[in-house]
């Protein structure tokens, strides 16, 4: 369930109507809901903890949708974050999330991010591989301290849904096979400067079916009994995130209820765990839409139409990058038999289209239309390819909005740079 809905015959995020956004802060821009950001995160938890998982960790997955508003939404229901970068520390750490909330993945991680997580106490530090290991446990040691770390395997499972965001097979840059990973826990719990305190996977995104996710889930429970048998402690399990959100059209992903049940299954009986995940998209991706003005309806004496909007690939990139499929639906709705566009933006490239042949409401130059489904890797993915400026961000809780990222001036854009002494 989300909260944008037709009020008046309008769409409107909570108890504000898009239009209303649209005409004050213009357009494109992005638009999100508190209730469905804190819904989505309760729903989880509820589920986690009803199928009896004590006190998870549940870290949002920050590259998912990283305003700091956002964020601090999440925060003030109990959520982490899990993050990739210094930057991403960065925003967590401003929104207010817990350091000891605050998980740290991904492959390539400089010492002086490293030093970083170190410095604001992270809760764990998720080691790749092991020139990782090796790295971590310098940085901490330089710095006097003893990083908690997690050793990330790549369950070698095949999760479906689109390649380029598959991360759980043998072949991918993700983790350490599951026999490295008792070979580094061993290393690991013998070095200065980490203690490693659990094991974690992350095999996908948009995982719309849970046998991948509880084949991988049963390969991490034997590996926390194996290393439990040669005597190592493992505190934590981190199932990472991937599971599938609503997208109108397309496969259903299980309810947060029926994954809870089957990690509560898989994990019967495994004493003294505390269980992490890392879910972005289920949580964010129906919490925002990206509303949009259409420029022109450029019909074509040969058939095609085109609805020409002022929203373009540099706002939301997942249908050029990915083929994603977006719900678009006017923001009110004009009556009549419904007409079939290819809607596109103003880039110059064919690959900023969003969708070919879609059957939509009647639509008229003016009108404001909404992808749906847009809170998770849209804004967050957002560039200003074409110099077309950064797109805003406007968070709104029940009758308010605010503006929680506004649009940069094409003077901040030019600010940025600088001039090369020798160009004077
Ligand atoms: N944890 C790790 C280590 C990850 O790499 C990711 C996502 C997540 C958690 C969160 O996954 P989620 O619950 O959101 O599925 N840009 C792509 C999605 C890339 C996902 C990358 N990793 C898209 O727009 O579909």
């Amino acid at each position: 369930m989300n909260h944008f809905e037709l009020q008046e015959g309008e769409l409107a995020c909570e108890g504000v109507q898009l239009a209303k956004i649209a005409e004050a802060v213009g357009t494109p821009v992005y638009v999100y809901s508190s209730a469905t950001l804190q819904r989505h995160f309760t729903v989880l938890r509820e589920a986690l903890v009803g199928a009896g998982l004590k006190d998870p960790l549940i870290a949002f997955a920050v590259k998912a949708n990283s305003n700091v508003a956002v964020l601090r939404t999440l925060a003030q229901v109990g959520a982490g974050a899990d993050v990739v970068s210094a930057g991403e520390i960065h925003r967590a750490l401003a929104a207010g999330v817990p350091p000891d909330r605050i998980v740290f993945s991904g492959v390539g991680k400089t010492q002086e991010e490293i030093a970083l997580a170190l410095e604001a106490g992270v809760c764990e530090i998720n080691l790749e591989s092991e020139p990782e290991l090796k790295l971590v446990d310098a940085v901490a040691q330089r710095l006097g301290k003893r990083a908690t770390v997690a050793i990330r395997v790549n369950p070698d499972v095949e999760a479906g849904g689109h390649a380029k965001i598959s991360t759980g097979k043998a072949e991918n840059k993700f983790g350490v096979s599951m026999a490295e990973a008792e070979r580094l826990y061993a290393k690991a719990s013998n070095m200065a400067g980490v203690r490693p305190v659990g094991v974690a996977c992350h095999i996908g995104s948009q995982i719309t079916d849970l046998a991948p996710l509880e084949a991988a889930f049963r390969k991490m429970r034997a590996l926390v009994e194996r290393l439990r048998g040669e005597g190592l402690s493992v505190d934590r399990l981190d199932l990472g995130g991937g599971l599938g959100a609503p997208y109108f059209n397309q496969p259903t992903p299980p309810e947060p209820r029926e994954y809870a049940k089957m990690i509560a299954r898989v994990m019967a009986g495994l004493p003294d765990i505390q269980f992490a995940f890392e879910p972005g998209r289920m949580i964010a991706a129906n919490a925002g839409v990206l509303v949009s003005r259409v420029l022109h309806v450029n019909a074509r004496p040969e058939g095609r139409k085109f609805l020409v909007l002022d929203a373009a690939m540099n706002d939301l990139l997942r249908p050029a990058m990915y083929d994603a499929y977006h719900d678009i639906r006017p923001v009110k709705p004009r009556p009549g038999e419904p007409v079939t566009y290819d809607v596109v933006g103003p880039i110059c490239e064919t690959g900023d289209t969003f969708t070919r042949d879609r059957a939509l409401a009647p639509i008229a130059a003016g009108d404001l239309v909404a992808f749906m489904t847009a809170g998770a890797y849209g804004a967050a993915m957002s560039s200003e390819y074409n110099s077309r400026l950064l797109v805003p961000e406007v968070l709104v809780k029940g009758d308010r909005y605010a503006v929680v990222r506004p649009r940069p001036s094409y003077d901040d854009m030019l600010a940025r740079e600088q001039n090369a002494p020798w160009l004077a």
